[in-house]
Parts: structure tokens; sequence; C-alpha cells
């Protein structure tokens, strides 16, 4: 299916991608747990039964059993064949087939390599107005924030001169059209049509992409009145949603993780203390395809220490959470940002910081005890009912058994009342969950194949429920892999499934079970994506297949009853009653 394509650049161009943005643009996303919802493009629906998912990568809809990858939804929402969807999210997030590419596409791209060239012309005329005699005052800032020449070198920091033409000019005398700075942010163009720098007086951080291109600039004023920061707006090269600052460095950084800071200053004085990880929004909140960037990786949040920063903290936390990141919170103690903290502490001081950070669940119940007057009993109960909303969450007994010991000791409440909270917590759950997943069960049906009609609604249900529980974690796997072969499934894409799902972790494949699968089944996503699919926002995993286990263990014994009660077997049948016997006694 491929052969238009390169694997390489068909998996660049797939990877780039992220289903949430794409389908987002046709239907209103509401998130739900793990996953989004909303109402399906395909059919005609009220209630919401079109389900996406970011860490999955796929959608599926359980009203008409529509599904797949981001490309078959393009290809469905389109009406395009496989090469044209592949086509069209290249040119979504920017990459260029070669040959292949439209006349649009070419101009486009020759337009773009034009804006690289121009602005780095642009970031070298900075650079020598930095060193020039109308720099001396940006110099002596930046060495006064502590600076130093290597580092305004390796970052290519800048100065924009307290002109209103002099960039204008230079860009001109090397044959750049006005209409392409104003396009590219550099200048900007009045009523009147008159056009003038952009960035005046200010120190210029060049934002690079990991191609090594100049995408844009943040302006920092020196002093005075006026915005502390300029930046380019957005244009053809500049997304400011897809791209972290100083991206381009951490990628190569040696540390294996990123940090990920709020200011530009904040990720030069990290780079030049030897944290090469840091990386920053462009002055944006987070997006998901910034976090997506990089959460691949370990990820260590560091916002700044204010109100507005523990916030951004808590919706990073979430948003990465979809992707399954590995991830850590460094606060920052008696600074306001990591920028100040190293000014103070140094380099070995934040290293601490980064050996001690706390997980995404320490620091929030840290923030929960912060300044809590433990004396008094309705604030001592809103904290165990709080913190008992956050334990509830995490799946491993073990992981939350150390936090409700964590949480003892700190609070003074008793380890018993605090688990008999989580228990209230995880029933109401565990309630909505089965309701939820009663009502997908007639949907789940009438996207299966019609091979077996005989073939039960529940036993159907909790094939492609075990099987999710499996991709979705090992753990499962290992546990009910003893229990079943192949012939235990009943449909011929859920025996597929399951060989290949042992294939996997066998194999010690590497990467995400559900991307094994994906690639594996081409030609069969919409059966894929409705089995992988079929359960989301399951705390426990472990829990939710043995529930699965249970119903298809039932389903299987009727199943071999019946066919001894129409064979009239009735050795058969008393031995299968006393197996039942014997296993409900256990
Ligand atoms: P900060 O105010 O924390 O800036 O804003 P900073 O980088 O730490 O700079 P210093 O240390 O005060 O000099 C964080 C980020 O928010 C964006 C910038 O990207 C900045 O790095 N921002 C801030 C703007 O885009 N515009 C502004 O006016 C202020
Ligand atoms: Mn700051």
């Amino acid at each position: 299916m491929a052969g238009f394509f390169s694997e390489e650049l068909l998996n660049e161009i797939i990877s780039a991608t992220d289903i949430v943005d794409i389908v987002s643009s046709y239907v209103h996303l509401k998130r739900s747990g793990s996953s989004f919802m909303g109402c399906c493009p395909f059919h005609k629906e009220k209630t919401p039964s079109f389900h996406v998912s970011a860490d999955k990568q796929l959608y599926h809809c359980f009203g008409c059993g529509a599904g797949g990858s981001a490309v078959q939804f393009i290809m469905n929402a389109e009406g395009l064949d496989f090469p044209d969807a592949v086509k069209f999210l290249a040119d979504k997030v920017g990459i260029r087939i070669p040959e292949e590419g439209t006349h649009q596409n070419e101009e486009r791209y020759h337009k773009k390599q034009q804006i690289y060239e121009m602005n780095r012309d642009a970031a070298r005329f900075f650079r020598e107005s930095l060193l020039s005699d109308a720099g001396k005052e940006a110099r002596d800032y930046l060495s006064k924030r502590g600076l130093e020449g290597q580092t305004i070198a390796k970052f290519g920091i800048g100065y924009s001169l307290s002109s209103w033409d002099s960039l204008l000019k230079h860009l001109e005398s090397k044959g750049y059209k006005r209409t392409l700075m104003v396009e590219a942010g550099l200048c900007i163009m009045n009523e009147k049509g008159h056009v003038y720098d952009r960035f005046r007086g200010r120190v210029m951080f060049p934002i690079i992409n990991p191609s090594g291109n100049i995408i844009g600039f943040g302006g920092r004023i020196l002093s005075g009145d006026g915005a502390k920061y300029m930046n380019s707006p957005e244009s053809i090269v500049y997304d400011k949603g897809k791209n972290l600052f100083a991206l381009n460095l951490a990628k190569k950084s040696e540390r294996g993780y990123f940090i990920l800071v709020e200011g530009y200053m904040d990720v030069i004085s990290l780079h030049q203390a030897g944290i090469t990880a840091a990386v920053a929004g462009c002055g944006t909140a987070l997006t998901r395809e910034q976090a997506r960037l990089i959460s691949k990786s370990p990820v260590y949040l560091c916002y700044d220490s204010d109100e507005a920063g523990i916030k951004a903290c808590e919706r990073a936390a979430e948003i990465f959470k979809d992707f399954g990141t590995k991830l850590k919170v460094i606060s920052i103690p008696s600074s306001k940002d990591a920028d100040e903290f190293i000014k103070n502490f140094g380099k070995n001081a934040f290293e601490e910081l980064i050996d001690k950070a706390k997980t995404v669940t320490e620091h929030r119940i840290d923030l929960l005890l912060k300044g809590a007057n433990l004396d008094d009993v309705a604030q001592k109960i809103e904290i165990m009912e709080k913190a008992a909303q956050i334990f509830a969450g995490i799946s491993n007994a073990v992981e939350r058994e150390v936090y409700v010991n964590q949480l003892s000791i700190k609070s003074g409440i008793s380890v018993e009342a605090i688990n008999s909270e989580i228990r209230k917590v995880n029933s109401k759950n565990l309630r909505r969950e089965v309701r939820s997943e009663i009502q997908k069960t007639v949907s789940i049906q009438n996207t299966q194949a019609p091979e077996k009609k005989n073939i039960t609604k529940r036993r159907a249900k909790s094939e492609a429920g075990l099987l999710s529980m499996m991709a979705e974690s090992q753990k499962v796997f290992q546990s009910f892999k003893e229990h079943y072969k192949e012939e235990s499934f009943s449909y011929d894409i859920h025996k597929k499934i399951y060989s290949l799902i042992c294939e996997f972790y066998e194999n010690n494949a590497g990467g995400k079970c559900s991307d094994y699968l994906s690639g594996n089944m081409q030609g069969e996503e919409k059966e894929l994506s409705a089995v992988l699919m079929s359960v989301q926002n399951v705390d426990n995993p472990v829990l939710a297949a043995k529930d699965f286990m249970n119903v298809l263990d039932d389903e299987i014994f009727n199943e071999k009853l019946t066919k001894a009660q129409n064979e009239g077997n009735i050795e058969a049948i008393s031995a299968l009653l006393k197996e039942k016997k014997q296993k409900g006694g256990k």
C-alpha cells in the first residue's frame, strides 16, 4: 500500500501527525479521561459515540463502526485515496513529498526556503549589530544577566537597532522583497502601505527548528516601557504551537530527557550551566503538538513558581498523560524561575532539583498540603477526599500504597481512612465504567464481521475488551496468556490480533503494542481500532481484564453446555457442571 512513498517518508509523516489535532478540524472533541469524544462525522448522531485516542493514535465510532488511523480518517473525511490522504497530512505537518509535489506545493516550498534564508541573513545582521558600537547597551544588558560570549554565540543572540528601517534596508540590499519581509514577520506594513522594522532596540533570540532553520524571533526589551517580549507572528514557516525553543539543541543533549521551562532566559541559563535538556514554549500555553514532540522521552516540568506557573504545570501534566510520557515535576524553591535559581544557587543545586524531582502525584499532594491547617477537621476531610481522587487514578497497587503511606505520615490521616476513601471513589468510577461499557456493547456487535451470527454480544465484547487490555499492558498479557490460546477467540480478527500481541511481547519488539498491531494489520485498521478502542479510560487494566475474563469463561462454558445439551451428552454435561462447581468454590 505504501508503494507511492518510501517507508521512511511514510513513517515520518505519520509520526509528525497527531490524530487529535487532525480530527479536531472536523469534529468538536471533548476530553473524556485519556481520550477524546465527539459526534461522529460519518453518520448522523446526537449523542457522541465517536472516540479518538491520543495514546493509540486511533479513532473509532461506536455508532457506525468507522475507525482507523489519521490516514483512514482523512481518506473518509476528504474522500481521498491512500496516497492523496498521506499527501494531505504531509502538507499539514509541513513535510515535502519529493517529485510527487503539486505545483502549489512547489511554490510554497520555494517560499519557505526563501524565508529561511532571509531569516538567516536577519540573524546575522542582528548579531553584527550586537557586536557594533550601537550594540553596547545590549551587550551590557546580556552580561548583567550573566550570559557568556559562548552562550550568546551558541544561541545566535543578536540585537535589533533602535531604528525604523535598518533591517529593512539591509535585507533590501540583499535583494529580498518587502512583501516577503512582511510575510515572514520581520517587518510590519501599516494601513498606508508603509513598511518598517518590527523589532527595534531589542535583544534578539532566533527560534530554530530541529532541521536548523530559523523560523522566527523573540525580542526582549532592554528596559523601559513596552511589552517585555515581542515575538514573530505565525507565518508559513512558523507555527507557534508546533515548535519549542531550543528543541534543536536539546534533541542532541546526551541527557536522554527534556526539561520544559517557561521562558527563553530559563532555557539559555540552563544550557549555559551545561543542562542542555531544556526547552520552552514561545510565549503560548503548551499545546498537544508541542508535548508530542518531546513525549517519547522522560520530561521534567519546571514552570515558574507563581500561581500561573502552577496552573500551567498542572495543564501540561494532563496533556503529557495522554501520551503516556514519563513525567516528573521540578518545583523551584525560593526563586521565581529556573534562570533566577541558577544565578542564586548554581548549577549543582539545580542538578539536585532534577534528582529530587517529584512525580506528578507527589507534586499534587504537596500542593494540597501546602498551607493547609490540619488541625481543622473540615480541611482534613477535604484533603483526604481530594487525595483519594488523585490516588484512585493510580492502577499500580504498590505505587498507590507508597503514596498513601506518604500522605498518612505527612497529614496524620490514617492509612485505613485514606484507603476506604479511595475504595469509595473507585467503586463510583467502576459503576460508571460498567454502565458505559454496557451501552457500548450493542454497537461493538454491529461492527463485528457477521461471520458467526450465533456468537453472543457478551462474548464478542469480552474478547475485544480482553485483547484491548492486553495490548495496553504487558502485565495483563503476562497474567492471562496461560489462560488463552488463539482458538479461545471466536472471530478470525480476534485470533489474528491475539497472535500478533503474543508475537509483540514475546519478541520484545519495543515501542507500543498498538503501533505494532497497526503496522501489521494494514487494510484491517477499522476492525483493529474497533477492538483497541473497545474499552477506554480504565484505571486498572488488570482488574478490567479479570472482569472480561470472567465473562468470557462464562460464555465459553455456556457454549460447551449448550452443545452438550443439544447432543444429549449427559456425561459431558455432568463433567461441565462439576468443573464449574469446583471453580466456583475457589
Ligand atoms: P517571562 O516573563 O518568565 O520571561 O515569560 P523570561 O524568559 O523568564 O525573561 P526574563 O527572565 O524576565 O528576562 C516567559 C515567556 O513568555 C513569553 C516569552 O516566550 C517568555 O520567554 N512572553 C513573556 C512573551 O511572549 N511576551 C511577554 O511580554 C512576556
Ligand atoms: Mn521568567
